[in-house]
């Protein structure tokens, strides 16, 4: 098993943090990368592994399982790399802790699900539960009693997670995404839920199926860019746009837009101020396996942005100032309060020796009074792709996959679990 592989990887670690220099730490992590990815796409996981998700998503694809808690720990391998100057984007950011209060758990676990909040409801779309089983259903979060409830289907051809997705108040457009489990690829199809009636109708499909792309409505026209191209893992920079009104589209063809500077999945999105941001994100990311009947997942170099742009009048992109941290999973993980965007959680650039993914446990504050970015606090758990509200005052979180502990930011399990605290602006 890939496991297995990690635990090689660690003792090699190991010896080499006592024996060499840290020209030989960054030798060896080169090779722990080559020889576990190896490893880990000749394994075969069972489904009931208790270790089953982390290791086909989180962790044996990423190279060298049980080095970064290792590594996170020691204090030396700290000091080595500020020493060598090797970047440290990857740490936490100190953070007041927020007070946290555990709510209601969803009905279901779910990664790189989709969520939109109209007035008091959330709701809470597609998702895997494991890496080999998706979710292919809404359910709804009620605010004024703290409840779910409402569970209703998606249509069977919507794509079950990656999901591009905007309101208008009433309507929630759904735009591409991944279609299956594991790391198939995504769907050009796109619809569209009437939250009130609870009907989905079909919208014209995109020229090209994207994965996860920046989604957003501006000015009567739901935007779509960036995400990957049909393979998960090559950035795109196509942008397309579609008049739409009261849940019909009011054009037959999408429209090209001025291409986005920096193509790429897992973004915010977000419209504000009558302003189109894009935030954050990556290039790169898990692809199918060549010939894999399953189109079983392997991990693929990534790079973690803290971009911010700004799409200035419809006509160019305006580079605005980026995050504290390189942060990338946060399409559904915003919030506008009180002319602030409020980021909960994510994932940052992977450690630079162990090459491990590294989840971001922070909440981020842009205000766009001052145009300023900070960290207003940290949250119970690292979580990635986490899905938030915000009700009377209170910041909402649920779902995504967390950390597996706080001296290990590496991603385990996925989770259901809402959670709020009450935000001080
Ligand atoms: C660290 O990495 C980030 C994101 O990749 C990059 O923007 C930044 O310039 C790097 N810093 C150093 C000191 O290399
Ligand atoms: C949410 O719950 C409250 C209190 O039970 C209820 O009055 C309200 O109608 C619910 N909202 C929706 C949209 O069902
Ligand atoms: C937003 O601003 C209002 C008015 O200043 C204030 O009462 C409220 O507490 C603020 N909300 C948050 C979450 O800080």
């Amino acid at each position: 098993m890939a496991r297995f592989g990690g635990k090689q990887g660690s003792r090699k670690y190991v010896l080499a943090l006592s024996c060499v220099s840290l020209l030989g730490i960054a030798l060896v992590a080169d090779f722990l990368w080559a020889s576990s990815s190896s490893s880990s796409s000749s394994s075969s996981l069972s489904t009931n592994s208790p270790y089953y998700w982390s290791e086909s998503i989180g962790a044996s694809l990423d190279s060298s399982i049980a080095v970064a808690s290792k590594a996170s720990k020691s204090s030396k391998v700290k000091e080595a790399l500020v020493s060598k100057g090797l970047n440290a984007t990857f740490a936490d950011i100190p953070a007041p802790q927020l007070e946290w209060e555990k709510m209601a758990e969803a009905p279901v676990p779910r990664l790189d699900g989709a969520a939109l909040q109209i007035k008091d409801q959330l709701f809470v779309f597609a998702g895997y539960r494991t890496i080999d089983e998706v979710h292919s259903h809404v359910d709804i979060y009620n605010f004024t009693d703290n409840t779910w409830g409402g569970r209703f289907d998606m249509p069977k051809e919507m794509a079950h997670s990656h999901l591009g997705m905007a309101t208008d108040g009433r309507y929630i457009y759904v735009v591409t995404g991944q279609y299956g489990p594991q790391c198939r690829g995504p769907t050009a199809r796109n619809f569209v839920l009437d939250t009130e009636e609870k009907v989905w109708e079909d919208l014209p499909p995109l020229p090209i199926p994207r994965y996860a792309p920046a989604t957003q409505l501006w000015r009567g026209r739901l935007h779509v860019m960036g995400g990957s191209k049909e393979d998960r893992h090559e950035p795109a920079l196509e942008h397309w746009s579609l008049a739409v009104k009261d849940g019909k589209a009011l054009e037959k063809e999408w429209r090209s837009e001025i291409p986005i500077p920096r193509g790429g999945p897992h973004r915010a999105c977000v419209v504000v101020n009558d302003q189109l941001l894009v935030i954050g994100g990556q290039e790169g990311d898990f692809m199918a396996k060549p010939g894999s009947p399953i189109f079983k997942c392997s991990r693929r170099n990534e790079v973690v942005y803290s971009d911010v742009y700004m799409l200035d009048e419809g006509q160019k992109w305006k580079r605005l100032p980026p995050m504290p941290k390189p942060n990338s999973h946060i399409e559904f993980a915003w919030q506008i309060v009180n002319n602030s965007i409020i980021i909960a959680g994510g994932t940052t650039e992977k450690h630079p020796v162990t090459k491990r993914i590294i989840l971001v446990g922070e909440v981020f504050r842009f205000n766009l009074d001052s145009m300023e970015w900070s960290v207003i606090g940290r949250m119970p758990y690292r979580i990635k792709t986490t899905l938030t509200g915000f009700w009377n005052g209170w910041l909402y979180f649920t779902s995504g996959q967390r950390d597996r502990g706080p001296n290990d930011p590496t991603p385990k399990k996925v989770v259901g679990e809402m959670w709020r605290t009450k935000l001080h602006l």
